[in-house]
């Protein structure tokens, strides 16, 4: 199955040149090696993260105790996605043989990057997008990333400011404010500042989702089960892949935020292929009424024999996290099974779930984890991790049940 790694890489090699220059700005400040006791003038947990993505991305070395920065090239990474989000420019290069030849210095640089990253293939002066490629940029395409591309532009790229990581290695905190103005202190707070880039921003969400639930669906274990609960379900990439891949499935609830409601809604009723899915929405909120026992809006007595929670446990610190967990656990019935999709951390807590460990510092205020501490958390929320599935994709399937 085609993945979109190659646009990965490239959005990766831009957030590569911004976290090497924060880190020359900040931590090391000129220096070319130091040691631990450099990160405590700063946000250590935050410090510590930023490096492991550096080491993981070897833009650090790590030797006998020390960290070394590396020499980097800066390419034209954010020039490369804003050309690629431009659908005149993808129809140029499939139509234009001569295309590479005509080209301004400036954007054959930015050229020969994607042929570096198997974006573009060159064969006789002549440019075409490569096969892996084609299917993600053609917006007409079920697999199209399109928007997802625009996001990473319009609202990634900011986020991901060199200013923006200098911020999150000094304090810790998430980077609305300083990307979008001090009125923006979430991704929701968009919605009435920005509107366009919210839409945008929860379009690029569900199409990043769809070929990752693609290759989820298929290993969930879900013999027996008829009714879920998606907590925090957002559009429905993943509620519609398991619809049409388990067709024993009667009630399929998508739990979510109501401001967020009505917009996923929307997009569902655009997304979905056939009248007969048995999708439905419910408005909540995870933290409403501290007293509450259950998820707040849905009634206690409502029981699912499975609860999945896809790329929502990342998005918390360990706190919330817990707090998520145990409301989604009443809602369990007899023997149903708790599952998680995430990406997981290997134990060294390096490679590349870095990356998005470090969307999740500057977007969110979670955390990418490794499987013990998956396993912590679910033990202190009273559940009992049973297995861990891998797929193809970018996430795992952790099931638990209730203890
Ligand atoms: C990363 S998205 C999840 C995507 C989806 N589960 C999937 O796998 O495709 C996080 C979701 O959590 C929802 N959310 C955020 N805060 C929430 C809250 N306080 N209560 C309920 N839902 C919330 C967002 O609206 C969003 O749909």
């Amino acid at each position: 199955m085609l993945k979109p790694e190659n646009l990965l890489n490239l959005a990766k090699n831009f957030l590569n040149q911004n976290v090497h220059e924060a880190l020359e700005r900040t931590v090391f400040n000129n220096k070319k090696i130091i040691s631990e006791s450099d990160f405590s003038k700063f946000h250590v947990d935050s410090v510590r993260r930023v490096i492991q993505y550096a080491v993981s991305n070897k833009l650090v070395i790590f030797e006998s105790g020390y960290y070394k920065l590396s020499l980097i090239s800066k390419t034209g990474a954010l020039e490369l996605l804003t050309t690629l989000g431009d659908s005149d420019f993808v129809q140029q290069v499939n139509s234009n043989s001569d295309f590479y030849m005509t080209m301004t210095e400036k954007m054959r640089k930015v050229v020969l990057l994607g042929i570096e990253l198997n974006i573009f293939t060159l064969s006789s002066n002549r440019i075409q997008i490569s096969k892996e490629v084609e299917p993600f940029l053609n917006e007409s395409s079920s697999l199209s990333m399109h928007l997802w591309i625009q996001n990473f532009i319009k609202v990634s790229s900011k986020l991901f400011s060199v200013p923006c990581l200098i911020s999150a290695i000094e304090t810790g905190q998430v980077q609305w404010a300083n990307a979008f103005g001090a009125t923006v202190t979430n991704p929701f707070d968009l919605m009435s500042s920005h509107p366009e880039l919210f839409k945008n921003l929860m379009e690029g969400m569900h199409q990043s989702n769809v070929t990752d639930s693609n290759f989820v669906t298929p290993l969930l274990p879900l013999k027996n089960c008829k009714t879920i609960l998606d907590v925090g379900g957002a559009s429905g990439a993943m509620g519609l892949s398991i619809c049409h891949h388990h067709l024993q499935i009667t009630q399929y609830m998508i739990y979510d935020l109501a401001e967020a409601v009505s917009l996923y809604e929307a997009m569902f009723e655009r997304y979905r292929d056939q009248k007969n899915i048995p999708v439905k929405f419910r408005k909540g909120d995870f933290f409403a009424k501290a007293n509450h026992l259950g998820l707040f809006c849905l009634d206690e007595s409502e029981k699912f024999d499975v609860v999945i929670l896809g790329w929502i446990i990342h998005d918390w610190n360990d706190e919330d996290a817990t707090k998520i967990l145990i409301r989604s656990k009443q809602h369990l019935a007899q023997g149903g099974k708790l599952i998680l999709l995430e990406a997981v951390l290997p134990d060294d807590r390096l490679g590349s779930v870095t990356m998005l460990d470090l969307t999740m510092l500057v977007q969110t205020g979670g955390r990418e984890r490794t499987i013990s501490d998956f396993e912590n958390l679910l033990k202190r929320s009273g559940l009992k991790m049973t297995a861990e599935i891998d797929t193809n994709g970018r996430r795992k399937i952790i099931v638990s049940e209730a203890i």
